[in-house]
């Protein structure tokens, strides 16, 4: 369905004279991404800056937390914008906003969070990218914004995988790091016959289903992994958990 059936809300000014499931649909994929770009930051990438073996890596890993956090307020301030509370865009252990459940690993090593932003930043790139043509403009803006980092992050992924995987039994480290990490991944992309997901095609909010997103994100995470690094993509059933 293309977006251009829609009707193309260019601002907040705009927004606030939509129908009510329109703007609860726009209101649901804000709070989404505000927590969990921070929910990540937060015990992915800050908890890594430690992990970093070398200042040159460290120095990167920062600014690849710096972004993060960068997304989360990003997001955080279109949410308010559009009349979402504030407790509702952020992360406060056991509050009522949980984040996705594949951030429920916790980050030991340093080969886990390459492979997390590897893989892990390759889901955030389809997901921004669905939204490239949304009719809520200033969401589209901030996902044209936010673009260039997240395919930062994933090349950051892919280079330092390659210079771990150059040490001698770094193959076999990342593959491990792979293993552990891959198999929630698929569950990113949220539930068949999602209702949610149903509404934001609807109304031209997203573009495509939770199943095609899942089959393209593992066709490309194969691509990537057993194409581009010769390493094996552990097998999952194409299914959200
Ligand atoms: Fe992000
Ligand atoms: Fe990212």
């Amino acid at each position: 369905m293309a977006a251009t059936e829609h009707t193309q809300v260019k601002t907040i000014e705009e927004f606030a004279h939509q129908p009510e499931e329109y703007k609860d649909a726009v209101r649901k994929i804000v709070r989404s991404h505000a927590i969990n770009e921070l929910y990540g930051a937060q015990v992915f990438d800050e908890p890594a800056i430690a992990l970093a073996p070398t200042p040159y890596a460290k120095w990167l890993t920062c600014r690849v937390a710096m972004e993060e956090y960068g997304h989360h307020v990003r997001f955080k301030e279109l949410g308010e914008q559009i009349g979402v509370p504030e407790e509702q865009l952020v992360y406060r252990p056991g509050g009522a906003k949980r984040p996705l459940s594949i951030f429920d690993f916790p980050l030991k090593t340093w080969e886990e969070f390459c492979v997390t932003k590897l893989i892990g930043d390759l889901a955030e790139i389809l997901q921004v990218e669905d939204l490239l043509h949304c009719t809520f403009h200033p969401l589209r803006n901030l996902a044209r914004m936010t673009m260039p980092e997240e395919r930062f992050h994933a090349q950051f992924g892919e280079d330092f995988c390659t210079d771990l995987m150059e040490a001698k039994g770094g193959r076999a480290e990342v593959q491990a790091a792979l293993d552990k990490v891959f198999p929630s991944m698929p569950a990113f992309f949220g539930r068949p016959g999602s209702k949610n997901n149903e509404m934001f095609r609807r109304w031209g909010i997203k573009l495509r289903t939770n199943e095609e997103m899942r089959e393209d994100y593992i066709r490309r995470a194969r691509d990537l992994v057993e194409g581009k690094l010769g390493l094996e993509l552990p097998d999952v059933t194409p299914q959200a958990a």
